[in-house]
């Protein structure tokens, strides 16, 4: 009833009445009211006003079960949210929530993360009421060895759904880090739980620095935050929103070719790396070439000195600009 409510007060430009809300619903007054309480505790700014009815005025930067759902415009990504002020890993939660059973598009989000985990077994700084920790769900009818382009098409859809709110451009570094102005805004780890030939589930962990005005010294020079770049605060359930918007559109035309045909185009064009000298390091010894684009596994294609093309798996090797992180 919280997000059914949420959502007519934040559709309804004027006021509403206490009687539209309870026909809508079928419920009592009483009812209507302990929930419009409720809100006003949490934050949320709700006039009141006799014979006319409620009025949203302000919306805080919360992002409880009920403020995503009442903004989720999708048909199954993030329709079903686990809120947590504060846990170890979103990851690790969606992973339970998996093992147990929850369904495709299952979203996990949180304040704060006491164990946030990077790729190649780095930490993730995760403190509370300034960014975004959330893990998606997936159970793809796919082989497993296509498991990894999936990250690619969440960078694609964290980078569109931060255009869609702000003002601001934003591209990739390869193969699913979001930049801004040469910094890092978002990193995403996948994680998966599989046989040799199926797909028990996936977990896609997003982390988006949205408000932090500041970075630990170790990773200053190259972490950004939305705030820093944009100069304001930015909300974060709308932004959540967006990127499940764009992930389910994406992710329906991965899984028209099952790989990355129909989204290589739009994710080169927001490649920071094309066409500049990036730095292979793998397991033999590191390497300049020009990068040239993605094929449609998501494998970056590089050009080395010598002329010769290649395949850069994202796997077995980062990548770097040559003079620093991009
Ligand atoms: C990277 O190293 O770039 C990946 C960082 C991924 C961080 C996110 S935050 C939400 C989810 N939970 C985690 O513990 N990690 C991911």
């Amino acid at each position: 009833m919280k997000t059914e409510i949420l959502k007519m007060l934040r559709e309804t430009e004027d006021y509403i009445s206490g009687q539209q809300i309870c026909e809508r619903l079928d419920v009592s007054r009483t009812a209507v009211w302990k929930v419009i309480r409720q809100l006003q505790d949490e934050g949320y700014q709700i006039e009141a006003v006799r014979n006319r009815g409620y009025r949203i005025v302000d919306i805080p930067d919360v992002m409880t079960r009920e403020e995503l759902e009442s903004r989720m415009r999708t048909e199954w990504a993030g329709r079903n949210v686990f809120y947590y002020p504060e846990t170890d890993s979103t990851n690790l939660r969606i992973r339970q929530l998996g093992d147990e059973g929850a369904p495709h598009g299952t979203l996990a989000v949180a304040d704060m993360q006491t164990a946030g985990r990077g790729r190649r077994g780095r930490i993730w700084e995760s403190p509370a009421g300034s960014s975004i920790y959330m893990s998606l769900l997936l159970r793809p009818d796919l082989l497993p060895g296509t498991a990894p382009a999936l990250t690619l098409v969440m960078a694609c859809s964290v980078a569109e759904g931060i255009m869609d709110c702000e003002d601001v451009k934003v591209q990739i570094k390869w193969p699913n880090d979001v930049i801004i102005n040469g910094k890092k805004l978002v990193g995403i780890l996948t994680e998966m739980s599989s046989q040799v030939d199926y797909i028990d589930h996936v977990v896609i962990g997003v982390g988006i620095n949205v408000n932090m005005t500041g970075f630990p010294e170790n990773i200053r020079e190259t972490a950004t935050s939305l705030r820093i770049e944009t100069g304001h605060k930015v909300k974060r359930a709308p932004l959540i929103a967006a990127v499940m918007k764009r992930f389910e559109e994406n992710y329906e035309i991965f899984l028209q070719t099952g790989d990355m045909s129909g989204l290589a185009e739009k994710y080169s064009r927001m490649l920071v790396n094309i066409g500049r000298e990036v730095l292979v390091i793998g397991a033999k010894e590191p390497y300049k070439a020009y990068a040239l684009g993605i094929d449609r596994d998501g494998e970056l294609l590089v050009r080395r000195e010598d002329g010769a093309e290649e395949k850069v798996y994202a796997g077995e090797v980062s990548v770097r600009g040559v003079y620093g992180y991009v």
